[in-house]
């Protein structure tokens, strides 16, 4: 095992068809094959849908990374897969290929968790975690403030959302704004041409009360709600929507709450090693505002590159090699996909 164990990770919780591989803390191949195309026109994606469309790619994937990274599935010490959370259609077909290569290779398997993986990725980036860490997890289904002791067996949750995720926020208020889906990456590159005090949308859980009683927790819905009255009012008014102005009102609100309450976490738990992850850590503005805030704070900020931000193989590869490494046991060959797996749980 030279360089550390050579682990093929699979990635199907939504619709992106990922298999990476990683030796040790190095990353060899990031295949993924996206059916996002198919959902664009029905405005999210249909679970049915990325279930067929991960059966027909599952296969041509794993030998696009296999080519990638120059190795043979003979020479892989263990396979890696997303056994939760995500859409069930969809996480059973990972699973399924998984056990598969596991039974005729006579390899290890490791069921893990999506959002572990979310956090375990920036290893292949920026090598090992510290120990503990605070991660701020962002994505199309989730929203998590986390205390991270060890990524592959001590998951921690300090708050999470109350309602909507970040990402789907940005979402429904692309559709609101006329724009594509999904929407977090055109919010983004509209919102640069924007004016970001143009509105001043809401900042839920921060009045004093809020934060007594849901500190680290996020609410996006009342945003949201708020963002689509504005732009109704607007159009009711027979008055353009200015929507670079709308998009960047929107996007501040949604930053500035989550790197306020990670930043405090941090500062609360005495934890100087902040890390973000998740499709919406792919957000210009949430990337330079992190930046400010942990270096006027003292804290030690990490952030996978945007690519490796949303779903991927090579997160699935990154956690299950630090398992390996770490001398922690396989997952029994009959795991569970489970679309509700707990952050806490980190290995099914
Ligand atoms: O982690 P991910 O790929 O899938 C889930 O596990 O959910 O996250 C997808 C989410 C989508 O809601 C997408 O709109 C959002 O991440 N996203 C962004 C950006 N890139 C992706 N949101 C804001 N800004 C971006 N640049
Ligand atoms: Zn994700």
């Amino acid at each position: 095992m030279t360089g550390g164990p050579l682990v093929l990770g699979i990635e199907t919780s939504c619709d992106e068809t990922g298999v990476g591989i990683v030796r040790g803390q190095i990353l060899l191949a990031d295949a993924v094959a996206s059916s996002v195309e198919e959902h664009a026109r029905f405005g999210g994606v249909v679970p049915e849908v990325a279930s067929r469309a991960h059966l027909e790619a599952m296969v041509p994937t794993i030998e696009r990374a296999c080519r990638e990274a120059g190795v043979r599935l003979d020479d892989l010490d263990a396979i890696a897969v997303t056994a939760g959370p995500g859409l069930a259609g969809a996480l059973l077909v990972g699973v399924a290929a998984a056990k598969s290569l596991a039974v005729a290779l006579g390899k290890p398997l490791y069921g893990v968790n999506h959002l572990a993986a979310h956090v375990a990725v920036d290893i292949v980036e920026h090598g090992l975690l510290a120990e503990p860490t605070i991660a701020l997890l962002v994505s199309g289904g989730h929203s998590s403030l986390l205390l991270v002791p060890d990524v592959t067996h001590d998951v921690r949750s300090l708050g999470s959302t109350i309602d909507d995720a970040a990402g789907e926020a940005f979402d429904k208020v692309a559709r609101v704004l006329g724009l594509p889906f999904p929407g977090g990456p055109h919010v983004d590159r509209v919102a640069t041409e924007g004016n970001s005090a143009f509105v001043a949308f809401p900042r839920g859980l921060t009045s004093g009360k809020d934060m007594a009683r849901h500190r680290y927790d996020f609410s996006f819905s009342g945003l949201k709600t708020s963002v689509a009255r504005w732009v109704e009012a607007r159009e009711r008014a027979g008055e353009p929507v200015p929507v670079a102005d709308v998009a960047a009102s929107f996007q501040e609100a949604v930053v500035d709450v989550l790197t306020r309450k990670a930043v405090l976490a941090c500062q609360e738990h005495g934890v100087d090693h902040l890390l973000i992850g998740g499709g919406v850590a792919a957000n210009t503005r949430l990337r330079a505002m992190a930046q400010q805030r942990c270096d006027a704070a003292g804290i030690l900020l990490r952030m996978p590159r945007p690519g490796l931000c949303t779903d991927n193989g090579a997160m699935v590869a990154a956690l299950g090699a630090q398992m390996v490494s770490k001398g922690r046991s396989a997952s029994a060959l009959d795991l569970p996909a489970d679309s509700s797996m707990p952050v806490t749980l980190v290995q099914a």
